[in-house]
């Protein structure tokens, strides 16, 4: 378990356990590769972010990553693994987060991207993310960082 503080001060626990917080975690990330990029969506408000988002009645939450990446990039998964949950403790409540990866084998164009502006190829997330304006909060605090660590040790 790695707890750690976002960008907004609130306190955060990661875990690569099978749903350490919650068998029923209403929200998701998805880290997403596609063509040998990293694939993220560009939110309106808060920039570059990999996809993501609640999950909706009636769905569950792989379900959801599925849905929220074809949603914010037009993104068919061809294969998607759960990497660990997270905890905010915010201060107007609390967050359950799964964080996914997922591969993705095309990129189909959507007549809307909803909060988005769709689909954003990088070759490499930049060194100074905590720091880059471009860069949503939500890729700020140390859960993207030990996810691609994880992601790397797993993929050797
Ligand atoms: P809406 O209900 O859609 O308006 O969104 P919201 O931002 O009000 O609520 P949400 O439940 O998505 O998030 C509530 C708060 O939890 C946010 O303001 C953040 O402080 C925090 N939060 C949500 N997702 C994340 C995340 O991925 N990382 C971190 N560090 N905090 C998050």
């Amino acid at each position: 378990m790695f707890t750690f503080r976002d960008y907004y001060q609130n306190e955060v626990s990661l875990s690569f356990s099978k749903h350490p917080f919650s068998n029923d975690p209403r929200h998701v990330w998805v880290i997403c590769r596609y063509d040998n990029k990293w694939l993220l969506t560009k939110h309106r408000d808060r920039g570059l972010e990999f996809p993501g988002g609640k999950v909706e009645q009636g769905e569950n939450a792989e379900e959801a990553a599925v849905r929220e990446v074809m949603e914010e990039t037009g993104g068919v998964i061809r294969d998607i693994h759960y990497i660990g949950q997270y905890h905010v403790a915010g201060k107007a409540g609390h967050v359950v987060k799964n964080v996914y990866y997922a591969e993705v084998e095309k990129l189909e164009e959507q007549e809307t991207y909803y909060e988005t502006e769709g689909p954003v190829l990088l070759e490499a997330i930049p060194r100074n993310v905590k720091f880059n304006p471009n860069y949503s909060f939500i890729m700020k605090d140390d859960v993207l960082k030990y996810c691609m660590e994880k992601l790397e040790t797993t993929s050797n």
